[in-house]
């Protein structure tokens, strides 16, 4: 294959290169980044000669245009976003130049390149919340997203929906529930919760702390994506799947594992004033996505422990 994939100095799109271009040495990879203050190209670093990096804007259609027929691509995997939604509480339009005009941008390059394929990484935000009770979300159910981000992730995704409908692109979208692992931005939770106890540092809970996620390895992800690209999409007529792990955790009780993890007392956990607009708890029925022989790998307390050594060689 002949990839770009877009927003890979990040954290999922680092994950996914690195252990790509390790399976597939023969593909040809083009990453596409901005190098946002989320992106770290270092990461990449262990591969820069196998790969070719590009600086710049997903909503450049001239440069992604440029890129795909410079480098054959036959398939676009699209990382980029704004992904934090503290920081679109605060200021959503980066969220919307790039979660919604860089995501049309890359579809005009799809329309007029019917042959490439893109796949579209959205989340399991856009369904919002549901309550302890209810059922995990199906493809199928209506979107009701919380945030500016999850409400920008939607958008994007309609603005795929509608492209295949009317232009019959060939494209899926993947709804993934939390990732964790290395290489996540500080301001994230897990990260926030290590770095914090690394210094003995008071460990901020938003609320009461007993909002549920269902916590999946990047790395589970990352192999999510990799079966999605083995399918043949135009005999497939499947275009959104779901994917996360059926285990769910209290933030709280994530906080108080990396805690006694790290060997620190519970006691520095420091309740703040709760997200507005806080989702209250996601699931997602991931069983599609299963049926194409998918299946998270990572125990998650394993997955934690690889993620705190990771973090305590960068705090160090
Ligand atoms: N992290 C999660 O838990 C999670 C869960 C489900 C889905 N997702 C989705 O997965 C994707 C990757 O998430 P992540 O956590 O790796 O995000 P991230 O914030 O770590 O990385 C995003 C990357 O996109 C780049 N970028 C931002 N704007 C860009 C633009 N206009 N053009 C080119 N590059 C740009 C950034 O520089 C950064 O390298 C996102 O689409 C996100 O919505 C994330």
């Amino acid at each position: 294959m002949n990839l770009l994939v877009t927003g890979a100095a990040g954290f999922i799109g680092s994950h996914f290169v690195l252990r790509h271009i390790k399976n597939h040495p023969e593909d040809t990879i083009v990453v596409l980044d901005k190098l946002t203050y989320a992106a770290d190209k270092s990461l990449l670093d262990p591969i820069a000669e196998q790969i070719t990096f590009v600086e710049g804007d997903i909503a450049d259609q001239d440069l992604m245009t440029k890129l795909v027929e410079d480098h054959s691509i036959d398939t676009i995997i699209n990382f980029a976003a704004e992904s934090h939604v503290d920081n679109s509480i605060s200021d959503a339009t980066p969220f919307l130049h790039t979660n919604v005009i860089g995501t049309q941008a890359i579809i005009e390059v799809v329309k007029a390149h019917p042959d490439v394929r893109l796949l579209h990484v959205s989340t399991d935000e856009v369904y919002g919340d549901v309550g302890d009770d209810d059922p995990s979300c199906k493809v199928t159910d209506t979107l009701r997203p919380s945030s500016p981000y999850s409400a920008s992730k939607a958008a994007a995704e309609m603005l795929v929906l509608a492209a295949i409908r009317t232009f019959a692109i060939q494209a899926v979208i993947t709804r993934c529930t939390n990732n964790y692992g290395p290489h996540q931005a500080d301001e994230k939770f897990i990260p926030t919760v290590i770095r914090n106890a690394l210094a003995d540092n008071p460990i901020p809970i938003f609320g009461t702390g007993k909002n549920k996620r269902d916590w999946i390895y990047v790395g589970d992800h990352c192999d999510a994506i990799e079966t999605l690209l083995t399918v043949d999409w135009k005999s497939d007529q499947r275009t959104i799947f779901n994917i996360g792990i059926d285990r769910e955790f209290e933030n709280i009780e994530v906080a108080k594992m990396i805690l006694t993890l790290l060997g620190k007392s519970h006691d520095l956990i420091s309740f703040v004033e709760d997200r507005k607009g806080h989702d209250w708890r996601y699931a997602v029925d991931s069983s599609e996505t299963r049926t194409l022989g998918w299946a998270p790998k990572m125990d998650f307390e394993e997955g934690l422990k690889e993620t705190i050594d990771w973090y305590k060689s960068k705090y160090a």
